[in-house]
């Protein structure tokens, strides 16, 4: 058994789900409004005579038929970057506003980062961690390229976060100066890139996906707690096992003061489950997106708006 037919009871289409899940996946690329419009772009584009279709729901996101993102000027120059369709979903959701302080827990290789950058207007305060030193100059580097000035990077595990090393102290109850906004993009057993990376299910485990949810649990909840009353975390992944997903959000909603809220999604996508194998979860978690590859003809993907108690 793969573990794409684990999920034949959750998906709509089991036969529709794997078919597009054998597919390679279209080139995809964002317009990085920091250095560029839509419009430029697309005469960039014309000039170097790359084929590129606008996505419908999105006017500043491309598919490239005949290209791969990295290979043509604009991308050199900053005014554009490979990024696959659905993972332009996250940032999106969380909406950070100019002027706010986000935190992006999990940040490498900055995709979501530096979209999140642009869409504050490279202003307030970004702040892009993640555990990994290797990962992080790859975001450092896209960050140069793009533009990004509103970014301090941070290496640290997100499950213990501290502000102290930017010099911010510690809140009187132990917590952390708050953030307006923090997107959780955590790390997953990736099982909804299979049609970028074809090994992803070479290391595929239950023992991995069980030992990730762990580490997903730990990072969302000091994402809850480092985000000031009213203020937004989204969570999302990459794979499609509810225990790295629902249970995840079950587990946090149990443990912090926080809710899920709906959002307006512009890719389809069907509801969170609230029950798999002998586990149910919180009815809320049904706010959740389910992002499955047919769906859209992208990655699978899972996101979830989470709004922090007043
Ligand atoms: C899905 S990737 C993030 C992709 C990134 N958001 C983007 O859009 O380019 C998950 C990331 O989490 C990082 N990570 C894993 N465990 C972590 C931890 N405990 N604390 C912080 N980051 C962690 C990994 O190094 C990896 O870069």
């Amino acid at each position: 058994m793969t573990p794409l037919e684990r999920y034949d009871s959750l998906v709509d289409d089991p036969e529709a789900f794997r078919r597009a899940c054998e597919r390679p996946l279209p080139s995809v690329v964002r317009v990085n409004t920091i250095k560029a419009t839509t419009d430029r772009v697309a005469d960039a584009l014309d000039t170097e005579g790359v084929d590129y279709e606008p996505t419908d729901w999105h006017p500043g996101v491309f598919r490239l038929p005949n290209d791969s993102p990295g290979r043509n000027w604009p991308h050199a120059h900053g005014w554009i970057h490979g990024q696959e369709e659905v993972s332009n979903l996250p940032a999106l959701v969380l909406d950070p506003q100019p002027g706010d302080r986000v935190w992006d827990a999990c940040a490498a290789p900055g995709s979501k980062t530096t979209q999140l950058a642009a869409l504050m207007d490279d202003s307030g305060l970004l702040v892009g961690n993640d555990n990994n030193l290797g990962r992080l100059s790859a975001l450092r580097h896209n960050a140069e390229r793009l533009g990004v000035t509103n970014l301090v990077v941070t290496n640290q595990d997100a499950r213990n976060f501290s502000l102290k090393p930017l010099g911010e102290r510690a809140t009187d109850d132990g917590g952390i100066d708050a953030f307006d906004r923090v997107l959780v993009d955590a790390p997953c057993s990736c099982e909804g890139t299979i049609r970028k990376n074809p090994d992803a299910f070479d290391t595929w485990s239950l023992d991995h996906v069980h030992s990730v949810a762990g580490v997903q649990k730990g990072i969302l909840r000091r994402a809850i707690q480092a985000t000031r009353p009213g203020g937004t975390v989204v969570y999302s992944t990459c794979t499609f096992a509810p225990e790295e997903n629902e249970a995840v959000l079950d587990h946090v909603l149990d443990a912090e003061d926080c809710r899920l809220v709906d959002f307006d999604a512009p890719l389809d996508g069907v509801p969170g489950v609230t029950e798999w194998q002998d586990e149910t979860y919180d009815p809320s978690v049904e706010k959740a997106l389910r992002i499955y590859p047919h769906h859209n003809d992208t990655g699978g993907f899972f996101c979830a708006k989470l709004e922090v108690a007043e």
